[in-house]
């Protein structure tokens, strides 16, 4: 796939997902009941990060029992991370930050993904590469609402997800912003609810921050 295609692919993903929750797994079983509660609540894709050991099985599972969640892998942090992503299921990549290295491992594997950045510079270095739509990461952090007002007036044609930060008392501020393609969180899935398995309140808290965005 160019650029431009995996552009408009991963624009259709992410403008239909509006809210996309960050999951550490820790647990392979946890897998498809909490990608099933987050697709009931009205989530059509996750990131799943690595950032547990059992992530890579985690996918395995999402992808072969709900093939109709978008299944994003996160937390992407060496080349080689593109194809065990890919091997395992996922449909495209997202990292908190992004090197060459990273940029050229996506485009050599031909997959699509969706780098961070958190300054202007490396906004415009990734725009170079054909990467229009680009993770704020962390969002909060690096300027919130403000820095995407001012990164949206100089340089208008790329959109992000911000993450890091973003909750469901500033989602909206952020979806209000006109560079903004949909937001990421770890607030709709809280470690708590995980451990206890509360797939119900899982449910209830997507429910809950999509009504508050709609
Ligand atoms: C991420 O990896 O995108 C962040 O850890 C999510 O940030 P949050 O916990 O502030 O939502």
């Amino acid at each position: 796939m160019s650029q431009e295609q995996n552009n408009l692919y991963l624009s259709s993903i992410l403008e239909k997902a509006i809210i996309l929750p960050v999951l550490v797994i820790e647990n392979r079983d946890d897998a498809v009941p909490l990608a099933e509660a987050l697709l009931e609540g009205g989530c059509t894709s996750v990131e799943v990060t690595l950032r547990s050991e059992a992530a890579l099985s985690a996918m395995e599972e999402i992808a072969k029992s709900l093939p109709e969640l978008v299944l994003g892998a996160g937390t992407l942090l060496e080349p080689e991370q593109f194809s065990q992503v890919k091997n395992a299921g996922a449909s495209y990549a997202l990292s908190p930050g992004t090197t060459r290295t990273l940029a050229q491992a996506a485009i050599d594997t031909d997959f699509a993904y969706v780098p961070a950045t958190a300054t202007p510079s490396e906004v415009l270095e990734l725009r170079e590469l054909g990467f229009k739509i680009q993770k704020l990461f962390p969002a909060g952090a690096s300027g919130g609402t403000e820095m995407l007002k001012s990164l949206g007036s100089p340089i208008a044609d790329v959109r992000f997800c911000p993450t890091g930060g973003v909750s469901v008392s500033n989602v909206n501020d952020y979806l209000k912003q006109s560079n903004v393609i949909c937001v990421g969180g770890s607030w709709l899935a809280p470690k708590d609810l995980v451990a206890e398995k509360n797939w119900s309140a899982i449910t209830k808290i997507v429910r809950e921050s999509m009504a508050a965005v709609s």
